[in-house]
């Protein structure tokens, strides 16, 4: 076996472990893989609220909502990360902090992790184990660790975080500076409100705002944002475990989804048949695991 074999093998075995020692794997929601099992019923049916600035321009409307979606999706990052299904959402919870995250060789105490962790990397993996707090983005500005003023700082850093530490393939330049706008734009004074339940309908609308903006956008851009719809798709998905008529509606949807990206087919079958299958989940909500109700007997029978 080649080194590379030899290392993505042992990153499945260890996604595996760190799936068994968080939950057993039957269980549908890939989040309960990191977060601490006392903190499930509440971590899996609310979010913190997210501390978005208006925009100061269309252009710049644009670009936070291109990186509001990179900031979602597992696809950005690669290797170990990508597999378990973790974005930069999945640290920075709406951009904030995570505190009940905890991930086997990757965190300390809940709330931590170290993203040097060779773990994730096979660049920076410095050996040393030594997680740090996951910090809310939204944070005071005192507390920054990256400026957001300096022209360029954040790209970097978020250049370096995404190709070194998480060892992602190489970001289109459009998506990373749209990253960056979108970190910017979460400013504490911009927080309203305190956790919020988890809604189907704010993933529907991802799915639209990503389709949205990839429709008017170019080449890589725009395969992105329709890949990053498709893993929405995929989160909706685990959600509806158990409704089977729902999941085939979201096969479909997908199925759909990566003809467009191929660019075998245009938009217009999307457009005829997703209102009616979004209708149709938002009917169903209650039957799925956006419903707190059945989130907690999910985990009582687990
Ligand atoms: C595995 C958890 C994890 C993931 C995934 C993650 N981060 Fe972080 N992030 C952290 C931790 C922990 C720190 C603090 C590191 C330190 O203090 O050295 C941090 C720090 C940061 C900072 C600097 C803090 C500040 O406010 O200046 C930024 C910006 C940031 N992350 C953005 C991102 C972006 C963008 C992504 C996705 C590409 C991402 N993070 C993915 C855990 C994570």
């Amino acid at each position: 076996m080649d080194r590379r074999r030899a290392r993505a093998g042992a990153l499945i075995l260890a996604a595996g472990a760190a799936a068994g020692a968080a939950a057993p794997l039957a269980f549908p929601l890939r989040e309960a893989r990191w977060t601490a099992p006392s903190a499930l019923p509440r971590s899996l049916s609310y979010e913190p609220a997210e501390c978005l600035r208006p925009p100061s321009s269309v252009a710049n409307g644009r670009a936070v909502g291109i990186g509001r979606i990179a900031f979602r999706t597992p696809l950005l990052l690669g290797g170990q990360a990508a597999r378990a299904g973790m974005s930069c959402a999945t640290c920075h919870r709406n951009g904030r902090g995570n505190p009940d995250f905890v991930f086997p060789g990757l965190s300390g105490a809940p709330g931590t992790a170290d993203v040097t962790a060779s773990l994730m990397s096979s660049h920076r993996g410095d050996g040393i184990f030594n997680p740090k707090p996951i910090p809310d983005l939204a944070g005071p500005a005192e507390r920054r660790k990256i400026s957001r003023a300096a022209p360029g700082a954040l790209e970097t850093f978020i250049h370096g975080l995404v190709t070194e530490e998480f060892d992602g393939p190489e970001p289109p330049p459009e998506v990373l500076a749209a990253l960056a706008a979108y970190v910017r734009a979460l400013q504490p004074g911009s927080c309203h409100g305190r956790d919020r339940p988890i809604r189907l309908a704010e993933r529907l609308a991802e799915v639209d705002a990503a389709i949205a903006l990839a429709r008017t956008s170019d080449g890589d851009t725009s395969r992105v944002l329709l890949a990053a719809a498709r893993s929405t798709l995929g989160a909706i998905d685990e959600r509806f475990a158990g409704v089977e008529a729902d999941r085939a509606v979201l096969r479909d949807a997908d199925a759909e989804l990566g003809a467009i990206r191929l660019g075998q087919t245009g938009f217009t079958r999307w457009d005829m048949a997703w209102p009616a299958h979004r209708r149709r989940l938002r009917r169903d909500e209650h039957l799925s695991l956006y419903s707190a109700a059945k989130v907690a007997a999910a985990l009582r029978t687990r």
